[in-house]
């Protein structure tokens, strides 16, 4: 088996922090527990000092999760690394991430400091660091970008400084596969006291390289990968993990290493990101797209069915796909219900599975079968914010070709009901209008997309929204057989949050700058 390579995480802040992506510290949290059950060994929870909400996020995960460590990013100063420290103290391993750049160009450009003087805040940051917590990783931030002799010069001293971790970005995506390895190559062969941590790989994808990099990086002896779950993160995003794991995986003999990831988590992992972010992972992505597994050509199908080997890779199994056997229907009961949930890798408490039941049957009174998919979007949907400031009561709409779709709305907020009507280009516009006027909060719509669960004319349409309130985006979804309701269920969910998150918008995230 070799070597391990250890996943380091970085979804919850490279990816977190990229557009479309952010998710609020309760959805954090979930994609958390979810990456503890993948068994990744560092989670990179978020970069405290950005904001509160980066900060309780983190410090929030440092509280729960077990089995990983956990890392909070903090530029190369102690405020930074104070406000780190505070937030993963009580974390079972918490590790402090400190960088800065290296390269001429960000170091003259962007930091206006001379290499002696990033030299000097490197080594004090990594001193410092150490001085409060036992696990603290340096990142050279453009590293491959960076001159090789100033890099294995700050790599020694922050090594001798104290750092257990050295990782070496391709920030900006430039690098190609065999350059990058060389960097590795390079530092091992001359940084005289690399053995005393460990090397780390992070590459972004500009050029779509960032998987091939990063495994050129563990050929030349990285044994740290820091990636992203669908690769989501800054610009065209971070290295796959999802990638990463199953290369080394399935070529584990030609790659002589290992990971420890609990590969069937894989899929559920994915899931769960798109439905906290609505990111949608293309349907020939590979590892965790639609089409990832299904053979389409003749050719190709007879070779499977003979033999799986013949084009197959890797199993779906092997990353958490599960293909049904039971299609459930409104005779089943929640016996196969719980069990179905079980073989879909999810175990449900009593209460959610009582909630999940009536959720189940609601669905399975409007249509014959019901699919896996829409099993999990069943779930997905009661994991909707708890922050109902409105109820929907209930709608209705009129629309065709020659009336003007017209939408009656009638909400709810405790005791107080409210009912107003509103036109519109169709039957979804004039629904999210007559919403507006109720609740008197307008948003603009900035990302509206509607998916098929599942198969068939009566399957269950997912409905993802995204609006912009006062500069704030907020998410919505819902999933419903009738993409009218779930379309209006989304966008009141979008705008429930952005009503209830009125006071911490007040607390909103400032951005971070390299002038501190
Ligand atoms: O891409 C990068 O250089 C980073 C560092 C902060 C590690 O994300
Ligand atoms: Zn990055």
């Amino acid at each position: 088996m070799g070597q391990i390579v250890q996943i380091f995480d970085t979804t919850l802040r490279d990816g977190e922090q990229s557009p479309g992506c952010s998710m609020n510290r309760e959805e954090k949290m979930r994609m958390a527990q979810q990456l503890e059950r993948l068994r990744v060994d560092v989670i990179e929870a978020g970069f405290p000092i950005a904001s509160d909400g980066d900060f309780e996020g983190v410090q929030a995960i440092a509280r729960t999760v077990r089995g990983c460590a956990v890392a909070g990013l903090a530029r190369a100063v102690r405020a930074d690394i104070d406000r780190a420290w505070q937030a993963l103290r009580d974390a079972e391993r918490p590790r402090i991430h400190t960088f800065i750049a290296t390269s001429d160009i960000h170091m003259t450009h962007k930091l206006h400091k001379s290499r002696a003087q990033v030299l000097a805040d490197a080594v004090d940051a990594v001193r410092y660091a150490r001085s409060l917590c036992p696990d603290v990783e340096f990142s050279c931030e453009d590293a491959s970008r960076s001159d090789i002799d100033f890099l294995c010069e700050i790599v020694e001293a922050a090594i001798a400084a104290g750092a257990t971790v050295i990782n070496l970005p391709d920030t900006v995506g430039y690098a190609l596969p065999a350059e990058y390895g060389e960097m590795f190559a390079s530092i091992r062969k001359r940084v005289t006291n690399v053995g005393a941590a460990v090397l780390s790989a992070h590459c972004h994808n500009d050029l779509g390289l960032a998987v091939a990099n990063s495994i050129a990086a563990i050929e030349a002896g990285a044994r740290q990968v820091e990636c992203t779950v669908n690769g989501i993160g800054e610009r065209a995003g971070n290295a796959a993990l999802e990638e990463i794991v199953m290369a080394i995986a399935t070529r584990t003999e030609r790659l002589h290493v290992a990971t420890g990831v609990h590969t069937e988590e894989i899929y559920r992992a994915s899931k769960l990101l798109s439905t906290l972010t609505g990111m949608l992972v293309q349907r020939n992505k590979a590892i965790v797209g639609a089409n990832a597994f299904a053979h389409e050509a003749g050719i190709h199908q007879d070779g499977v069915l003979k033999s799986a080997i013949t084009y197959e890779i890797m199993t779906p199994q092997s990353v958490g796909i599960r293909h049904s056997t039971l299609v459930l229907g409104k005779h089943s009961g929640r016996h196969a219900l719980k069990a179905r949930f079980a073989e879909l890798g999810y175990d449900l408490t009593q209460d959610e599975l009582e909630r999940s039941y009536r959720a189940f049957c609601a669905l399975a009174d409007q249509k014959k079968e019901v699919y896996d998919e829409e099993l999990i979007a069943i779930l997905d949907d009661q994991d909707a914010p708890a922050s109902e400031v409105y109820h929907l009561e209930g709608f209705h709409v009129s629309t065709g070709t020659s009336l003007r779709p017209t939408a009656t709305v009638e909400l709810r907020q405790g005791d107080q009901r409210f009912i107003d009507s509103a036109t519109g280009d169709g039957p979804v516009d004039a629904a999210y209008r007559a919403i507006e006027r109720i609740t008197g909060t307008m948003g603009k719509l900035t990302e509206y997309s509607l998916k098929s669960v599942s198969l068939g004319h009566d399957t269950v349409g997912e409905a993802f929204i995204r609006v912009e309130i006062d500069g704030v985006l907020y998410n919505g979804r819902a999933a419903s057989t009738d993409i009218v309701t779930g379309s209006v269920v989304a966008y009141l969910g979008a705008l429930n949050r952005a009503l209830a998150s009125h006071q911490s918008r007040l607390r909103r995230r400032q951005p971070v700058t390299e002038e501190v």
